[in-house]
């Protein structure tokens, strides 16, 4: 690695017509060029941008990674696809806004084009490792181009995970194949849009891990996620917008999330300075409950449960015989079916990660009687809860048809309200509670 790294520190340059990209330079203007071996790096020396090689790999990438610390650690590939097979890759950028890649023939490797009409452009590495294209005149915060909205595997401070959806654009982490290999692997991660929508990991196009929606502190299927000294963390959901985002509380810190493929996780790395290295202070998913929907319909895994799968009280297994067996995948179904002409009422469950919320329907003004209310009137609402829990609770979130994907927190979790026949109406507070 130490050798193929150390190649980036060669300058080739084999036009004799280049201006040279100088070290100290944060921007590349349309008549400047960066040649493998050349770098740009950020106004404070955080970030820097130039051609590397991942791992064993000869094939030379267009990256981003930390210029202050000493493990290699790259953060954003451009060409992942798309590797130059030699030193002769040139970065540029041209008067209508394109940054490309191009190689000893001239070949395009890779572009990148401006939304906007762009106006003598310029391309900056920020202190953020962001990457962007902006016009040399005009408000520096409008960007023609960024490379935080075509994220690589990493998730960094400021970064937006999710949709703008006036533009359509779907931000979203893949995995990198292998060290050697930036392409895109297996996994993913980014926001499921729906009423209430939510992170997710997916493995191929398979939902692997769902981190519930946002209650207005966190998300649900993260109790562990507690205000920190470290980082701050939002959710925003409104008409133009549906995106995670952390933010950095001292700028001291240095942190990042990434995919990775060999162990199928979301980790998020802090880097400590007195080790000189990377450590893990969290990972998803966590644990056997964290995997999608293992205990099916109506299920709740419980990871101090013998079997961790059981089914919702008022519930049965759809196939004993299977369920006994331990392949928990048909799922419960109800003990009673629901008879809409008949009078319903809830159970409260605590505890728990929120179900999944592809069917669900969202009301920020309602209280909990509106909400319930809600419900009752609609024979196929399953499920309601408040969607904010801060300070007493507001709004209202509604299920339909099968509840997937719950699981019991022993500190963090949420209330939600299930809806049963009458008869088996119960002031139970939790579902395994004997005295039910
Ligand atoms: C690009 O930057 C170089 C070095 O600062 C400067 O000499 C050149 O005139 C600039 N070109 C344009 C088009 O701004
Ligand atoms: C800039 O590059 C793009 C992509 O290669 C190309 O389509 C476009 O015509 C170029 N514009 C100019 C002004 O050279
Ligand atoms: C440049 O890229 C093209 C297209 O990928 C490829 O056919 C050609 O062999 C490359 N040239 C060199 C010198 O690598
Ligand atoms: C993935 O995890 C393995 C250990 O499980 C580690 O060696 C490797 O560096 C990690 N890769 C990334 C991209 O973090
Ligand atoms: C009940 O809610 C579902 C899902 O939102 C909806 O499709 C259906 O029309 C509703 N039924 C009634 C009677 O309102």
């Amino acid at each position: 690695m130490n050798t193929l790294w150390s190649i980036m520190s060669y300058g080739i340059c084999v036009a004799s017509l280049c201006l040279k990209v100088s070290a100290v330079t944060d921007t590349i203007n349309t008549s400047q060029f960066l040649r493998d071996g050349e770098t740009i790096v950020s106004s404070e020396g955080s970030f820097e941008l130039g051609f590397f090689s991942p791992g064993r790999s000869r094939n030379r990438y267009l990256g981003i990674w930390y210029k202050n610390i000493p493990v290699p650690t790259v953060v954003w590939v451009a060409n992942r696809e798309n590797p130059v097979t030699d030193l002769s890759g040139i970065l540029s950028i041209n008067n209508s806004g394109a940054i490309v890649i191009s190689n000893r023939t001239s070949h395009v490797i890779w572009s990148a084009n401006s939304v906007q009409k762009a106006q003598n452009p310029l391309l900056q590495i920020l202190e953020s490792g962001n990457l962007v294209l902006r016009n040399r005149n005009g408000n520096s915060d409008i960007y023609l181009w960024q490379s935080f909205d075509n994220p690589s595997d990493t998730l960094l401070p400021g970064m937006k995970l999710g949709w703008d959806l006036r533009t359509n654009l779907n931000r979203q982490l893949t995995s990198w194949k292998s060290p050697d290999d930036p392409s895109p692997g297996e996994l993913s991660n980014g926001i499921k849009l729906s009423e209430y929508p939510e992170p997710v990991i997916w493995k191929g196009t398979t939902e692997y891990f769902r981190g519930g929606p946002w209650n207005g502190l966190r998300i649900t299927g993260a109790p562990e996620q507690k205000i920190n000294p470290v980082f701050s963390f939002k959710f925003i959901s409104n008409q133009d917008e549906v995106y995670y985002m952390y933010q950095l509380l001292k700028k001291s810190v240095i942190t990042r999330i990434v995919l990775n493929e060999t162990s199928s996780s979301r980790d998020r790395y802090v880097w400590v300075e007195s080790e000189n290295s990377w450590r893990l202070y969290g990972s998803l998913p966590r644990d056997y409950c964290d995997n999608y929907g293992l205990c099916g319909a109506n299920g709740i895994c419980v990871m101090t449960g013998s079997p961790v799968c059981q089914c919702l009280r008022g519930f049965k297994p759809k196939s004993a015989q299977r369920w006994n067996s331990m392949d928990w995948s048909n799922g419960c179904i109800r003990n009673e079916p629901l008879d809409c002409t008949r009078k319903h009422d809830f159970v409260k469950f605590s505890g728990l990660k929120l179900p999944d919320t592809t069917h669900t329907w969202l009301n920020r003004n309602m209280n909990m009687k509106e909400c319930r209310e809600a419900c009752l009137k609609n024979c196929s609402c399953m499920a309601y809860t408040n969607s904010d829990i801060r300070g007493r609770g507001s709004g209202c979130a509604l299920w339909f048809g099968d509840l997937i994907d719950i699981r019991q927190f022993s500190d963090g979790g949420q209330d939600l309200y299930i809806r049963m026949p009458s008869s088996q109406q119960s002031i139970c507070l939790s579902f395994w509670s004997r005295i039910c």
